[in-house]
């Protein structure tokens, strides 16, 4: 994010664009934004499923497989908690997830309530797999707490969350119904449902389930990750990927020569790694290089090394930060045309 420099009037206007490129080198012209930053934070350092479009799943990028889980120190997340305070001037969220899955942290809730003391909106997303004691986080307010499925049998259902069991989720569910329903936050759950070509005739049996527990169903477009499965994917489809409809080459057909800066992925959010270093980008794979640590880098350097990055320079190039960002921050008669080629329309659905 690019935030005013206390006097930034003074400059000539000449100067003023020679420094932002310097800072800024890949795009015309630095966002402005009082969006607020979300902190997508790893607290685990790894996920106890192998999703099929999730670099977890994939040995090549996985934090996982083979790899024995940390957590993060409640005490390190504190820290981080203070410097994403100060550098956004308070107007900051936080996930605690990116590649992994929050409810294995063992202080879980712990870590909720130092993101509360410090006045910052927390949110968790989880697969729901774990038998977490659900009522831990009674005492707590989520800003969002989502949970990500993808089908109401095991059959359907393990097509993408290769690793993971439908009865625990179903029975989750109900839990949290039955510990939470009070809850402030209960109407803040959102059962978020991955949508791919082989899962739909499911949507509506979950979503009714989803209703008589009360609970908000969601679905959305799945899509496959790393970046550097999106990057392959703008010419063909990735090995075991084509229960995707939501492709790479799609949107390439739709978006023609049309490419954009705009990326909200490195406008308005930070991801961080369960030790607090950060990556360029949220869609990079776990196992990717991470640039420096958070709480030992200023933000503004932070943010001209990921907009100065290579990594950018070519995404924006194949236009993949617009396949990342479903296209949300195009023209609307770009959303539309991908929209209009997709296979499913999300609104029928809902
Ligand atoms: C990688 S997950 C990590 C958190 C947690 N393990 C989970 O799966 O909800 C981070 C976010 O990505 C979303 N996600 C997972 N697989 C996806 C897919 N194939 N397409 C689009 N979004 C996906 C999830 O809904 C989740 O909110
Ligand atoms: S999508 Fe979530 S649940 Fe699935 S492997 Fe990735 S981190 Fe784990
Ligand atoms: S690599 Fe692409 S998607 Fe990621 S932050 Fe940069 S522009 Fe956005």
């Amino acid at each position: 994010m690019f935030r005013s420099i206390p006097g930034r009037h003074l400059l000539p206007q000449a100067i003023k664009h020679r420094l932002i490129r310097s800072i800024y080198p890949h795009i015309d012209s630095p966002p402005k934004t009082i969006k607020p930053i979300e902190f997508w934070i790893d607290v685990v350092s790894g996920c106890n499923l192998r999703c099929t479009a999730c670099p977890v799943g994939m040995p090549e990028y996985s934090n996982s497989i083979g790899r024995q889980l940390t957590e993060m120190d409640p005490e390190l997340f504190d820290r981080i908690c203070n410097k994403a305070k100060q550098d956004t001037g308070g107007n900051c969220r936080l996930g605690l997830y990116n590649w992994t899955e929050p409810t294995l942290h063992s202080r879980l809730d712990q870590l909720l309530a130092i993101a509360e003391t410090h006045g910052i909106p927390c949110g968790i997303s989880s697969n729901l797999n774990h038998n977490y004691d659900w009522s831990l986080l009674k005492p707590r307010k989520l800003a969002n707490f989502t949970i990500t499925v993808s089908g109401f049998t095991q059959k359907v259902y393990s097509i993408n969350h290769r690793g993971g069991r439908i009865e625990p989720v179903l029975a989750n569910l109900v839990k949290i119904s039955q510990l939470l329903g009070d809850w402030e936050s209960y109407q803040r759950i959102d059962v978020r449902y991955l949508v791919h070509r082989e899962n739909q005739h499911e949507i509506s049996l979950f979503k009714h389930f989803c209703e008589k527990l009360g609970l908000r169903f969601t679905p959305y477009h799945a899509y496959y990750m790393p970046i550097d499965k999106m990057f392959d994917g703008v010419d063909k489809v990735p090995d075991g990927l084509d229960y995707i409809y939501y492709t790479p080459m799609l949107v390439k057909e739709v978006i023609g020569d049309h490419r954009s800066q705009r990326c909200f992925m490195r406008e308005t959010q930070v991801c961080l790694d369960v030790n607090g270093d950060f990556s360029v980008c949220c869609v990079e794979s776990p196992s990717s290089p991470r640039i420096a640590n958070y709480l030992t880098t200023d933000f503004k350097t932070m943010q001209a090394s990921r907009y100065g990055s290579d990594l950018c320079r070519d995404c924006t190039a194949n236009g993949i930060n617009i396949f990342a960002t479903y296209g949300m921050q195009e023209p609307v008669e770009i959303q539309q045309a991908i929209e209009a080629r997709l296979p499913v329309h999300l609104a029928d659905l809902a």
